[in-house]
């Protein structure tokens, strides 16, 4: 993609939503999850390791680190997390996790420096201070990380696990980077989800997290949670704007899965907004959120015009990992900690998702992978198409094959028709060259992309993908 500027505009189309309402994947990779397989382990992903250093020797890392604990439940959550409130039980966590940095590091020569890391879970605020710190530490011993100026440190943190002077801490451990579970600022709501969080401690955090540096703080928010309305999610949406004033949002489509993620069983579905309540309050949140200046980044992603988010998307420098969307031109990314997963140019490598199978492999000395997936050439050409229709909402031909070494129109003559049916409808438009997503097809991005991802035609069929609304 050259720089040229990308227009950010956005329109809640409902004709194009009800008519594309089906579910679809989130595209955090190409291929998806659910396709890596157990044929691919530690072996395979050091050959990836090595591949890479040799192709490139000072390529950038990014290194995410998982930390599944959480003190309660939130009903509606469907991350990777382990719930309790015993505390103990982040220790020895800690120490196969600083074993597992210790590994993984000697696979990597310090021109490999590490310019963005960062902390997921569950919730990485579960940790103390010291244990945070001690982390760093190891981060430091067996990586070469970027000067703070340089680097892009991120948390994602849980208010109500944020005292006073934690966030202080964690400026000054090294982070820079900052997002807060929010979710819906009305109490029945949040008491329908068992997560009790007052305006007032969130505002705290936010204003703390300003005054000790933290650049584009975001906010997470869900549109679809029990006992919403319109009028209730436009409250909190007023309160989020007028008093706490991210620089980021990201509002995600609650999915009621029960039968994949068992916390919510106990949502009482009889309370949850209908459709049509659901599409008009995303109708409403879009209008509110450009109305207050806000532009839409990508997939579930506001942020002001001014934040790096938001400029590197005019710029066509916007980038997409298992993390969302981010700025740096794709570097590997190492993943550590349990069902972490990492990506290198031409593989995916997940971590295990049980404790004491993760605990097995580190304590005899082995990286813990279970699972993986070495991309094919065709592989590699979807997803560099599906990730730029992402973050850019237009791809051009020519520019495409050229960048990527193939005839365009004959390596995707299977999707024309396709292509033809969303220019039809409303969802694309297209010069012949240059396709690009109009306004009301941004909200249906996901199912763009899902005309060019082979394995939807024709791969095996996989489980629990979460709608549009
Ligand atoms: C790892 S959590 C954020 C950090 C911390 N655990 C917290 O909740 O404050 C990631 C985010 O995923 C979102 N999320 C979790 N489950 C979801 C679901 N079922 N549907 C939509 N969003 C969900 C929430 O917005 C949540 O803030
Ligand atoms: S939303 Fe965050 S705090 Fe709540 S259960 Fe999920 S990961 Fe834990």
């Amino acid at each position: 993609m050259t720089a040229s500027l990308v227009s950010q505009e956005v329109r809640f189309d409902r004709a194009l939503i009800e008519k594309y309402d089906r579910a679809g994947p989130r595209y955090t990779s190409y291929p998806t999850a659910p396709h890596f397989h157990e044929g691919f382990g530690p072996r395979e992903f050091q050959l990836e390791i090595a591949r890479s250093s040799a192709e490139q020797p000072d390529r950038a890392l990014s290194l995410y680190l998982h930390i599944p604990f959480c003190d309660t439940v939130c009903y509606y959550c469907a991350c990777n997390k382990i719930i309790t409130p015993d505390r103990a039980r982040a220790v020895p966590y800690l120490e196969t996790l600083i074993r597992e940095i210790s590994l993984m590091g000697r696979h990597f020569t310090p021109e490999r420096q590490v310019t963005q890391i960062h902390f997921g879970g569950g919730s990485p605020s579960y940790l103390t201070l010291d244990q945070t710190r001690r982390l760093w530490g190891a981060l430091r011993d067996h990586f070469n990380l970027a000067d703070r100026s340089r680097g892009e440190f991120g948390i994602e943190a849980d208010p109500r696990e944020c005292p006073e002077g934690t966030i202080a801490h964690l400026a000054e451990i090294g982070f820079n980077r900052i997002s807060f579970g929010v979710q819906d600022l009305e109490y029945a709501v949040q008491k329908a989800v068992n997560r009790i969080q007052p305006v007032e401690l969130t505002q705290r955090c936010v204003a703390e997290a300003r005054a000790h540096g933290f650049q584009s703080v975001n906010l997470d928010l869900i549109y679809g949670l029990p006992l919403q309305t319109e009028a209730s999610f436009l409250k909190t949406l007023e309160v989020v704007i007028r008093d706490l004033d991210p620089d980021r949002l990201a509002v995600f489509n609650y999915a009621h899965l029960p039968q994949y993620f068992t916390p919510q069983r106990r949502i009482d579905a009889t309370q949850l907004p209908p459709p049509e309540v659901k599409l008009r309050i995303l109708e409403q949140t879009i209008a509110r959120l450009l109305e207050a200046g806000y532009v839409y980044v990508g997939m579930d992603h506001f942020a002001k015009p001014g934040d790096e988010l938001a400029m590197a998307q005019r710029q066509g420098g916007l980038h997409r990992n298992f993390q969302g969307y981010t700025t740096r031109a794709e570097c590997d990314l190492v993943g550590l900690g349990l069902t972490s997963i990492s990506q290198f140019g031409h593989a995916y490598a997940q971590n295990y998702k049980t404790l004491p199978e993760y605990y097995a492999r580190i304590d005899a000395g082995e990286l813990a992978i279970f699972r993986g997936l070495a991309l094919t050439a065709d592989d590699r050409i979807r997803r560099d198409v599906i990730m730029r229709l992402l973050c850019d909402f237009q791809l051009d031909r020519a520019a495409t094959g050229k960048r990527l070494g193939i005839d365009f129109n004959a390596c995707f003559a299977e999707e024309s028709p396709e292509i033809a049916r969303m220019v039809a409808e409303g969802l694309l438009e297209d010069d012949g060259n240059l396709m690009r997503v109009t306004a009301g097809g941004r909200l249906l991005i996901r199912n763009v992309c899902m005309a060019f991802d082979w394995y939807l035609a024709h791969g095996p069929q996989t489980k629990a993908f979460s709608k549009t609304i």
